[in-house]
């Protein structure tokens, strides 16, 4: 019924195209797409860009499934909003530009709102917070942020880790390397390649916990502000922001963002 139906609507504008295109004298096609005008949010599966190599907020796993808490929020959220969305795993380099270009509806990160990602984006009510924090070997005698200067420090390029670290080393500072995913400034912490990583608390911490074997520490400082995650939409898309935002507030009203939460963090105070 619902696909005959669209059928039809998909038939109907077809046809007022092709009408359009026989009126115009010159160029048949171009203006007849240019005008046609996005299908409603609901109407379309929306693809959802996330670099997905970011545990516990995204990864694939064995399947090649994108999982984790951003997806599970944003799943949850679809599904408050009656929204259908599918997830691409879209590499951190390129992610802004796909959803400025179009190709991604959606973007869910663990992207923390700044007042310069603001110019180009939009964003949804905060639905995470985090902090940076540094990675370290257990002997090292790092203590507070400032400790790094002098060290060769890895981050993730052009994350809010990749930025607070320029400020301390100077932004054109030999002494930062920048990796194309968090785990790989990880790995090469673990290869002794950088001495210190900065990065977000959750994933940082993950890591460690899970695949370095020992051997390294974590170290907080209180200079690193508190970021707040938000979902990123198209700027000016405040149709499906207005979605996003309503579906958010549901599903911390009713428990199910809790629920989530304790899944993937366990149940202890956030
Ligand atoms: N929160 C940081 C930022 O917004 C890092 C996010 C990186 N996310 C990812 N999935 N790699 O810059």
């Amino acid at each position: 019924m619902l696909i005959n139906r669209r059928f039809t609507l998909t038939a109907a504008s077809l046809l007022v195209g092709l009408a359009l295109a026989g009126c115009g004298k010159q160029e048949p096609a171009a203006p007849t797409t240019a005008a046609a005008p996005p299908p409603p949010a609901a109407a379309r599966v929306l693809v959802v860009g996330t670099d997905a190599a970011y545990t516990p907020f995204e990864s694939q796993n064995e399947k090649g499934e994108i999982v984790g808490f951003d997806i599970d929020v944003v799943k949850a959220i679809a599904q408050k909003a009656g929204i259908e969305v599918k997830f691409v795993n879209t590499p951190w380099e390129g992610i802004f530009n796909s959803l400025d270009q179009g190709d991604r509806d959606l973007l869910v990160s663990a992207i923390t709102i700044t007042d310069e990602r603001r110019q180009t984006m939009d964003f949804s009510k905060p639905y995470f917070d985090a902090r940076q924090l540094i990675a370290v070997r257990s002997d090292s005698p790092v203590a507070r942020f400032d400790d790094i200067k002098a060290l060769k420090v890895g981050v993730q390029n052009g994350t809010t880790g990749d930025e607070v670290v320029g400020k301390l080393l100077g932004k054109s500072s030999t002494s930062i390397k920048r990796f194309e995913s968090t785990p790989l400034a990880l790995k090469e912490l673990e290869a002794g390649g950088v001495q210190a990583v900065v990065a977000d608390n959750g994933v940082v911490a993950h890591y460690l916990a899970n695949n370095a074997g020992g051997g390294f520490k974590t170290v907080s400082d209180a200079a690193f502000p508190v970021e707040h995650y938000g979902i990123a939409v198209k700027k000016g898309n405040a149709e499906l922001l207005a979605r996003i935002d309503k579906g958010l507030e549901d599903i911390k009203a009713d428990g199910t963002y809790a629920r989530i939460h304790a899944s993937h963090f366990g149940t202890g105070s956030k």
